[in-house]
């Protein structure tokens, strides 16, 4: 069995920020109401103009990841892609980087997991490195939520809180015992599947129906969620998440060197944060600029805090995420 480690990180966010003031053109809301409930200051939400879609700022992100890993995209053997909101209904987002990189007939797979797509992705990754199977994995996390939000008073207790972008990761195999990705853990409970969800257009609600009943009042197009639900099993499962993590690897809370939470929320991140007894320097948030990216969420911060050099070599980083499904997990990483 070989080990994969993180090589290559990269990231792209929109040049346009839509501040909380912004979101007033189209909503009753304010910065006061955001900042307090969520942390959100800003997000980028994609000018349509500006050609970004959610396939385009992946292969904007993969190219940042597969340079800063010393490859090239021959060197990829293979594509994680995961997204929640897909350029087309179908084929997925994978084709799509495989194309617009000129990589090789290399197979592609879409993770359709939300806010626990990237650790998902990772967890996959990891498995196909550790056979060895494939050497080099391309890892991508990225998403266009402005596109399909309900931008009015009746959308915005949703629409305030999400922002789009991108995140890639080249996962690759290394030799070097104890280091990269120690353990990952999945979970799953779709039972709540319908707490946070989009219902519609579907297989369950076609197009055609929904175009038919043409009734102003279907909301069923848009994402839905119940907030207060969501956000007491967010913090229950992700502190289950990281325990699980760190006991399957003799670690104790005080071995955390970086926790890297997706960013929901940051009065979620706050309170794992007080569970871990963690200073300061061991969360990296970013909620406040970018709102909630679903799954490029984890690895836009998790990228981030590499650039500001704050994971060092040998570090203990926790991943940990938990969404729509609902679906968490986490991954134990030793730099
Ligand atoms: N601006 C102003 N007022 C608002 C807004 C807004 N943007 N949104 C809602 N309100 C109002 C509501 O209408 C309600 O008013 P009322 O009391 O008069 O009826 C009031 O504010 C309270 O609304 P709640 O929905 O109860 O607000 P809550 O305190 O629950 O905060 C929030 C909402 C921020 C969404 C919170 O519940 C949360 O963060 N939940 C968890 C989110 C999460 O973890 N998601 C998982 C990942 S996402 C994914 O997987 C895709």
């Amino acid at each position: 069995m070989y080990n994969s480690k993180i090589t290559g990180l990269g990231y792209y966010v929109p040049d346009n920020v839509v501040t909380n003031d912004d979101l007033k053109q189209w909503m009753d809301t304010s910065d006061e109401w955001i900042q307090e409930r969520t942390g959100i200051k800003e997000r980028r939400w994609i000018d349509p103009k500006s050609g970004d879609t959610t396939a385009v700022m992946g292969a904007k992100a993969s190219k940042i990841a597969i340079e800063r890993a010393g490859l090239t995209k021959d060197d990829i053997d293979f594509i994680i892609f995961a997204t929640l909101s897909p350029d087309m209904y179908f084929p997925g987002g994978g084709v799509q980087i495989q194309d617009m990189l000129d990589m090789p007939t290399i197979g592609a797979l879409d993770i359709r997991n939300q806010c626990s797509g990237f650790i998902y992705s990772l967890s996959v990754a990891d498995q196909f490195i550790k056979t060895g199977m494939y050497k080099n994995i391309l890892v991508i996390g990225s998403e266009n939520h402005s596109g399909g939000l309900e931008k009015s008073t009746r959308g915005r207790g949703v629409t305030v809180i999400f922002g789009d972008g991108a995140g890639a990761a080249v996962l690759s195999r290394s030799e070097e015992a104890g280091k990269g990705i120690l353990s990952t853990h999945l979970h799953s409970e779709g039972k709540h599947a319908e707490e946070l969800a989009l219902m519609g257009p579907s297989t369950g609600r076609w197009v055609p129906e929904i175009m038919e009943a043409n009734d102003p009042d279907d909301v069923s197009y848009y994402p839905h969620m119940n907030g207060q639900f969501v956000f007491k099993h967010a913090v229950t499962r992700f502190s289950e998440a990281i325990v699980e993590g760190l006991q399957a690897n003799n670690l104790e809370k005080s071995d955390i060197d970086m926790l890297i939470p997706h960013q929901a929320n940051l009065r979620i991140a706050q309170f794992i944060q007080k569970k871990f007894q963690l200073t300061d320097d061991k969360v990296y948030n970013n909620i406040m600029k970018y709102g909630n990216t679903t799954a490029a969420s984890v690895i836009i911060a998790l990228t981030e805090a590499w650039e500001q050099d704050k994971i060092k070599e040998n570090d203990l980083v926790v991943l940990a995420a938990f969404g729509s499904g609902f679906t968490w997990g986490s991954v134990v990483i030793r730099w």
